[in-house]
């Protein structure tokens, strides 16, 4: 089952209008994509994307049952240019894995359960975890452990790894992580936590492509249209605070003319992100990292 996260906090920040149009970059199981659909009247339109087959094809069906204003794209949503040609009113970025994707074993990205190692969101891609896990060398290892999943031991486990090629299930791999890290660091959060983190980024790109996607979904806003995005952990974060405070800030020029005119594209509508609620965090333990943070084009 999956419940979306910042549900009511994100779906209030697009300020919907029953006649514009909208995208969720990463539609899902539908969550997001059915509250925006449900605010349109006959003249709105929704657009989304996921580059996961099994997402496109539950949401079709939920999306369905709601109204026929929307259109669905299976690819990532680094492509969204390509897809839309025309000026939207607000976009979301719900980013990361859902939890379903989580919970097939057979997807590999649990540590929980023995399956390959998978960890594809777009099954059409050919790179998998396994490509990583055994085809990478120790400095590729290390360098992916330590910037995606900021794991300390990286060194060791890269080192472990390659020692204990070929690795072909999450099990083993959570095995040789655990086996490579001191007693002490075993005991408290499950070791192979980050590095799982950092090889499913490292697989699906997800840090590469998403300051760029950021200002492409920027360049097909309306003036007054907005971007939501909820991240899951600070490396993300870190990529959509970066952007907001670029596509926010007036360069150096334009602040000594004088003008009132100013050069800035963007609002920040939250100064500090939104977090999940008490009673939010309390019904659904994923929602324990998130962030929103909003602008909205001038
Ligand atoms: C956290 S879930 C979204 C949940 C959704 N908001 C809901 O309410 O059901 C993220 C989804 O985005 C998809 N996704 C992640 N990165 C993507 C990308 N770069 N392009 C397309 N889809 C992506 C994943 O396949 C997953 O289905």
């Amino acid at each position: 089952m999956h419940i979306s996260v910042l549900l009511n906090e994100s779906i209030e920040s697009l300020n919907i209008k029953g006649n514009g149009k909208y995208i969720d970059a990463t539609l899902g199981y539908a969550g997001h994509s059915s509250e925006i659909l449900r605010r349109l009247e006959k003249e709105g339109f929704l657009f989304a994307f996921d580059q996961d087959e099994e997402a496109v094809k539950f949401s079709t069906e939920k999306l369905n049952k709601i109204n026929s204003n929307f259109k669905i794209f299976h690819t990532n949503f680094k492509n969204m240019k390509e897809y839309i040609d025309e000026k939207v009113d607000g976009i979301l970025f719900d980013l990361g894995v859902s939890s379903p994707q989580l919970d097939e074993t057979e997807r590999g990205f649990s540590y929980h359960n023995d399956a390959p190692l998978d960890m594809r969101m777009d099954k059409r891609q050919k790179l998998t975890a396994y490509d990583v896990v055994n085809n990478y060398n120790l400095e590729k290892l290390i360098k992916i452990f330590y910037e995606y999943g900021e794991e300390k031991y990286s060194r060791n486990i890269a080192r472990e790894i390659i020692k204990n090629r070929p690795i072909n299930t999450t099990l083993e791999l959570a095995e040789t992580i655990k086996s490579s890290v001191p007693e002490k660091y075993r005991n408290s959060a499950h070791p192979a936590r980050k590095v799982f983190q950092a090889i499913r980024i490292e697989v699906n790109q997800e840090l590469e492509i998403l300051e760029q996607a950021l200002l492409d979904a920027f360049s097909l806003l309306n003036s007054g249209g907005r971007i939501s995005v909820i991240t899951f952990h600070s490396l993300e974060d870190r990529i959509v605070k970066n952007v907001f405070k670029k596509l926010t800030e007036e360069d150096e020029v334009s602040k000594k003319l004088p003008t009132t005119k100013t050069n800035q594209k963007a609002k920040l509508i939250t100064k500090k992100p939104i977090i999940p609620s008490e009673e939010e965090l309390e019904k659904n333990r994923r929602s324990r990292s998130a962030k929103l943070r909003v602008i909205e084009k001038i």
